[in-house]
């Protein structure tokens, strides 16, 4: 049932909000705002983080290592599946493994968790389907209440995981000491602003579609951030990829000047994730290096940033977030670029050609 909408990717991307809401809820006492997890998620006994998982799931882990290292002071580290199974991985017995998955049945995952069980301490899954085989096997079970995901592209799995993974990041920080009570009043006060600062992302849809049209006459975009941006910059580029085959390619912002600035010319469009923070200049000068080029520009930003930025041929405004939220609303855009752009392109969106939504081969 797609409740109205034209397809379950966009019921999905429309459920965000609410879904982040309830899961917050779920996961807060409300009397108190205090953290109320899964029995058995503690890292008291825990000096490293190992985060394993595929795809959209592995950019939740890329965004969840600068929180859990922000916030709980853990290092932190993190693979795919693919590579984390056979590279014969150092591992410690007080080694938290994390292994991330919306179906809980992606065969590479899956190996990577019976490939480290007994030799960690404890094992956690983050997974939207409770009942599956990672939940099963994993010492400890963190479902993302998602709901079900029909859409092939995920979109609401990736958000919930990423919210899981910061109130994860929030225990690690108490757990640890880094963070007192007030601390995590404000962390929290933060994270429950991010349902409503979604929803005024999902706002966008007449910017998203005049971008889309754009972005549907090109061969390439490339997509650009740094920090957690960065992450949001790979997802954008595999949402386009997956339902508009449309070739897109992420980068570090940094990372520009060391090879993809050759691609650069008045065809481009380069997309560049920029809210304003710590790292805005260092991306807005990223950008200019872009324009300087005669890459089409869309920058994603705030007011604040927008009013910064000075003359910029597309800005989509953002609402302004939190840096610590701003991966679940920046998310937002990453989705509907790629969705507005399938539609334009008039690609399955829901189905899109060669992919599964459950990956249980190798
Ligand atoms: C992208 C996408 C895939 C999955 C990946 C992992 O839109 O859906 O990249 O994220 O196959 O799947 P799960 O989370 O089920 O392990």
């Amino acid at each position: 049932d797609k409740s109205g909408h034209r397809h379950f990717m966009a019921k999905e991307m429309a459920e965000q909000p609410s879904i982040i809401q309830k899961a917050l809820a779920a996961y807060t006492n409300e009397a108190d705002g205090i953290l109320n997890l899964p029995e058995g998620v503690q890292f008291n006994d825990i000096r490293r983080v190992v985060m394993v998982a595929c795809g959209t799931a592995f950019y939740a882990c890329q965004v969840a290592k600068y929180w859990f290292e922000q916030i709980a002071r853990i290092p932190v580290e993190i693979d795919i599946a693919s590579e984390f199974r056979y590279r014969d991985p150092v591992l410690e017995r007080d080694d938290l493994l994390i292994v991330v998955s919306q179906s809980g049945e992606t065969a590479d995952t899956l190996a990577a968790l019976r490939h480290v069980a007994g030799h960690v301490r404890r094992t956690l899954a983050v997974v939207n389907v409770p009942t599956s085989s990672i939940a099963r096997e994993a010492d400890v079970v963190m479902p993302i209440l998602a709901g079900p995901e029909i859409g092939v592209a995920s979109t609401k799995a990736f958000t919930a995981q990423l919210l899981s993974l910061l109130l994860l990041a929030a225990k690690a920080g108490l757990d640890r000491g880094k963070m007192n009570a007030d601390d995590l009043t404000t962390l929290m006060s933060e994270i429950q602003a991010a349902p409503g600062l979604m929803s005024q992302a999902l706002d966008r849809a007449q910017e998203y579609a005049r971008i889309a049209e754009e972005l549907a006459e090109s061969d390439d975009v490339l997509f650009l951030g740094r920090g957690a941006m960065f992450p949001m910059a790979l997802e954008a580029a595999l949402k386009l990829k997956e339902i508009s085959y449309i070739h897109a390619e992420a980068y570090a912002a940094g990372e520009l000047k060391h090879g993809p600035i050759a691609l650069i010319d008045k065809t481009l469009p380069v997309v560049i994730f920029a809210p304003r923070d710590v790292l805005f200049e260092k991306t807005i000068s990223n950008m200019q290096e872009v324009m300087a080029r005669h890459g089409q520009v869309i920058l994603l930003t705030d007011a604040d940033g927008a009013k910064l930025a000075g003359e910029v041929q597309n800005v989509i405004v953002m609402p302004k977030a939190p840096t610590i939220v701003a991966p679940l609303i920046y998310a937002i855009p990453a989705q509907m670029l790629a969705y507005n752009t399938a539609l334009a392109r008039g690609t399955d969106v829901d189905q899109p050609r060669n992919l599964a939504k459950s990956v249980t081969v190798e």
